[in-house]
């Protein structure tokens, strides 16, 4: 038994013991599970959420120091596609500027600096609205009208700054800092983890953003654990265990965490459920297993039929024999946390990734984005990748009806962030207290957060 459980006393069946009676064996990756790690138990302190002064470290500490996921290669696979990325203050376009490079400049005209962007889009150059300095996709200045009034700027000088650019797994990043550490050793064991989900064999199917009344940080806590799920979304304790997810905090990793959420398995706090209850009340709430009836054979379970019908229909909408999927990919909820805002899922049954950052120069209000990244065609094609759905601040996620079954959940976390929010304004406790094992992982993302701020 992991010592970690002999410290929590988690009621079991634990996850690894759960993928052992599993028809389709676990893959390598999710058979792994952290040693226990002693992350202390101090109380985390409240600055972070409500301070401005926090805030403005936290642009320079973090927000410039660290990669972030800027976008998907398939939104710009073009010449002169570009998005934009826009973090506080700061403001990049990230195009593509030649069939095999990426790059990020400064969103900001080297003359008197006007904003060179307002948008994504595709463009052949650069050029300025005021009065016209033009950059082409290399960087290059190539018109400064009236260059005789400028003999003072050497125009062969005058390149767009750039900020780094990285991809992995279709996610382009970008890092402000000229001396950061590679993308590939920043993101430490995750490519090793999503070698088994490829994610670049997936394209960006729907991508739904809001306005969240909460520090960005919160928001992203508050999708780190599962032990709110009692109370804060007691509908799915018929099918999802609450009580026994596998939290994931290894030893010198920095950046990432994972979580493993079973489904298919009722919560130790409802004893009485049948596998048809389990059943039935999973395809209630979530679109996926809806359709014919799924039936439990004999000596079977509800998780293993789950399993099944979850196989049989990815191959179906993949084109792919989906057969030999194991059990926990085709249905739990495996989410991964990439410092300091990225959140990928691993799996089949919700190929989520979520990003968090704040509402502009707000602390006090952050942007939340779900995406879908689905299987590509079979030949790698794909439909065009979604635009961003933004939602108004007060409209419920659920509007977002290409969200499915996610909606419901984040509606319902939505409501807790304004009081949590609120909460901490008021309270007189300087610091919020954290579990041992269900916290960890807001626990070790606050530790790396606290070393970037002191470093
Ligand atoms: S501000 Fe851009 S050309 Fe003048
Ligand atoms: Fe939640």
């Amino acid at each position: 038994m992991n010592p970690t459980r002999t410290l929590t006393g988690q009621p079991g069946p634990y996850a690894q013991d759960v993928f052992a009676n599993d028809r389709n064996p676990a893959p390598e990756v999710m058979r792994l599970e952290a040693p226990a790690l002693d992350l202390g138990d101090e109380d985390v302190s409240i600055d972070r959420y409500i301070s401005r002064g926090w805030h403005e470290r936290e642009v320079e500490k973090v927000w410039r120091k660290t990669w972030q996921l800027a976008c998907r290669v398939e939104e710009i696979p073009s010449v002169g596609d570009h998005v934009l990325y826009e973090i506080v203050n700061d403001s990049l376009i990230v195009v593509r500027s030649s069939p095999t490079e990426i790059k990020a400049y400064i969103n900001a005209c080297l003359h008197r600096g006007t904003q060179l962007r307002k948008t994504g889009g595709s463009v052949k150059q650069f050029r300025c609205p005021f009065h016209g300095w033009t950059w082409n996709l290399e960087g290059r200045l190539t018109d400064l009208p009236g260059a005789w009034d400028f003999p003072h700027v050497d125009q062969k000088k005058a390149c767009l700054p750039e900020a780094k650019v990285g991809v992995w797994a279709g996610f382009v990043f970008v890092n402000f800092d000229p001396d950061c550490e590679p993308l590939e050793s920043y993101l430490e064991i995750l490519p090793d983890h999503f070698r088994a989900f490829a994610l670049e064999d997936r394209y960006k199917a729907v991508h739904v953003a809001k306005v969240m009344p909460c520090n960005w940080k919160l928001a992203l806590e508050a999708f780190n654990e599962t032990y709110h799920v009692h109370y804060v979304h007691p509908q799915v304790l018929s099918y999802n265990d609450d009580k026994n997810t596998q939290y994931d905090v290894w030893p010198g990793v920095r950046h990432v965490s994972r979580m493993i959420s079973l489904q298919g398995i009722v919560s130790p706090s409802l004893p009485n459920i049948s596998p048809e209850t389990t059943i039935a009340h999973i395809r209630r709430d979530a679109p996926f297993f809806a359709g014919k009836p799924i039936e439990v054979p004999p000596g079977g379970s509800a998780r293993g039929a789950l399993a099944d019908r979850a196989r049989e229909k990815l191959s179906r909408s993949t084109g792919r024999d989906m057969s030999k999927v194991s059990d926990t990919e085709a249905v739990d909820l495996i989410e991964y946390l990439l410092f300091p805002n990225m959140m990928p899922w691993g799996g089949y049954s919700l190929p989520l990734c979520y990003r968090f950052r704040p509402y502009g120069d707000d602390h006090e209000r952050c942007i939340m984005e779900i995406m879908f990244l689905f299987a590509k065609n079979p030949d790698g094609s794909h439909p065009e990748p979604a635009a961003i759905h933004w939602l108004g601040e007060d409209e419920p996620w659920s509007n977002a009806t290409e969200l499915g079954s996610a909606a419901m959940l984040v509606d319902q976390d939505t409501d807790n962030l304004m009081r949590i929010q609120r909460g901490l304004r008021a309270t007189r406790k300087p610091g919020v207290t954290l579990s041992r094992y269900q916290e960890s992982r807001v626990r070790h993302f606050n530790q790396t957060l606290d070393a970037y701020m002191s470093a």
